[in-house]
């Protein structure tokens, strides 16, 4: 079985991240976002994915080789000259996605994180007989997503409307999707969009099929939502009774920390916490509703909450960093220094405090 995951865009929204590597290697939950994707799609029984990007491939592939060793799975990518949209590129890899087993394959946007519950999806596709199924699950702000109108008994999509002006449902693409090879049929080589040129088509010919996605689900492309996404995320490791979570007198509800990680004295962790691999935290640090990515320094007595700290960045003794404060890579925060939400390029080094929420350059 085939999979084809989109990775165009700059990723702008989760700068400045994304000014160090493309959006699907930002770590999340320690490790690349894109990995979380591959990995369940191996797990159940994907043996090649398409990367479908319009830049940088090559840090793309060079970053995957080793897990595509690791992982027993074949990954290529399908480069496009000019963006194509969320259908064209489906298009320009007709020949990886199709091959004699006539199966279906999986579509991902490549910033929706879940659990991912793809067999049942196979299940779900088989039993309607439709030429498509997607995911879909309730927000409650609709309007920046694809609203799906359904038959409940059946999940027979009866309209699919693309950020709706005015309210028509609550129940949204969740950007999963497993597709008949016919649905290639439908699509140009052009720039073109799968919601609002292939899906509505589909749909008014009834044979698009919505099955309501088990557990969470969160569209991680900008910082308060990553921040949202990872409570989401350890919460189902939670469930799950995962034995990744850490736990100990200084952990507060739901944390990760990378084993290679260094945890001193009298800090205070969590909730919703992920300490990356090689990270360093002195003595008496407290951090709340943060990621901090691998490589980081936080000195002692530091307290850093609802904020994502960068690759290789330090956070100075007894600074205190805040309310979505976002420091790209290499960022050097000095000893007692303030950050209010501050979006911090890569490289930097903050002196003096960010009381208000803004970009340094
Ligand atoms: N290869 C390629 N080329 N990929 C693209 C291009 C392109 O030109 N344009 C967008 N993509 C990828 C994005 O990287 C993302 O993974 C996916 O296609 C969706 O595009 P976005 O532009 O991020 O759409 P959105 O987030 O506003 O809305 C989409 O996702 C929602 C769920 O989060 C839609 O699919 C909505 O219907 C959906 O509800």
């Amino acid at each position: 079985m085939k999979a084809l995951i989109l990775v165009g865009g700059f990723g702008t929204r989760l700068r400045p991240l994304t000014l160090s590597v493309p959006k699907p290697l930002v770590d999340f939950a320690n490790k690349p976002m894109i990995l979380h994707q591959i990995e369940a799609l191996k797990a159940i029984g994907v043996t090649e994915v398409v990367l479908a990007i319009n830049y940088q491939p090559e840090v793309m592939l060079n970053f995957l080789k080793d897990f595509e060793a690791k992982l027993e799975i074949k990954i290529t990518c399908s480069q496009e000259t000019e963006p194509l949209g969320t259908a064209g590129p489906l298009a320009l890899a007709r020949d990886k996605l199709i091959d004699d087993s006539g199966e279906p394959f999986f579509v991902l946007n490549s910033d929706v994180i879940s659990e991912y519950p793809l067999k049942a999806m196979i299940e779900f596709h088989k039993s309607h007989g439709g030429e498509a199924s997607i995911m879909v699950t309730k927000v409650d702000e609709p309007s920046k997503y694809g609203v799906v109108m359904m038959e409940e008994s059946t999940g027979q999509v009866e309209r699919f409307v693309e950020k709706p002006k005015i309210f028509v449902g609550n129940k949204i693409n969740a950007g999963i999707y497993l597709l008949n090879p016919s649905v290639l049929d439908r699509i140009e080589l052009r720039p073109t969009s799968i919601e609002k040129e292939v899906f509505p088509k589909i749909a008014s010919e009834k044979k698009l099929y919505a099955m309501v996605l088990p557990g969470f689900w969160m569209d991680i492309g900008q910082p308060r939502d990553y921040i949202t996404g990872l409570r989401l995320y350890l919460d189902s490791l939670r469930k799950k009774s995962s034995p990744k979570l850490a736990s100990g007198a200084h952990i507060i509800g739901n944390v990760l920390v990378d084993e290679t990680a260094k945890i001193g004295d009298g800090c205070l962790i969590g909730p919703d916490v992920a300490i990356g691999p090689g990270c360093v935290v002195e003595s008496g640090v407290r951090l709340s509703r943060c990621t901090v990515m691998r490589g980081v320094r936080i000195k002692k007595h530091a307290c850093i909450s609802s904020s994502i700290i960068g690759w290789h960045s330090t956070v100075g003794q007894w600074a205190r960093v805040e309310n979505m404060t976002i420091l790209g890579e290499d960022v050097h925060v000095g000893d007692e220094v303030y950050s209010n939400g501050g979006v911090v390029l890569p490289h930097k080094e903050i002196k003096s405090s960010i009381l208000k929420p803004e970009i340094v350059m």
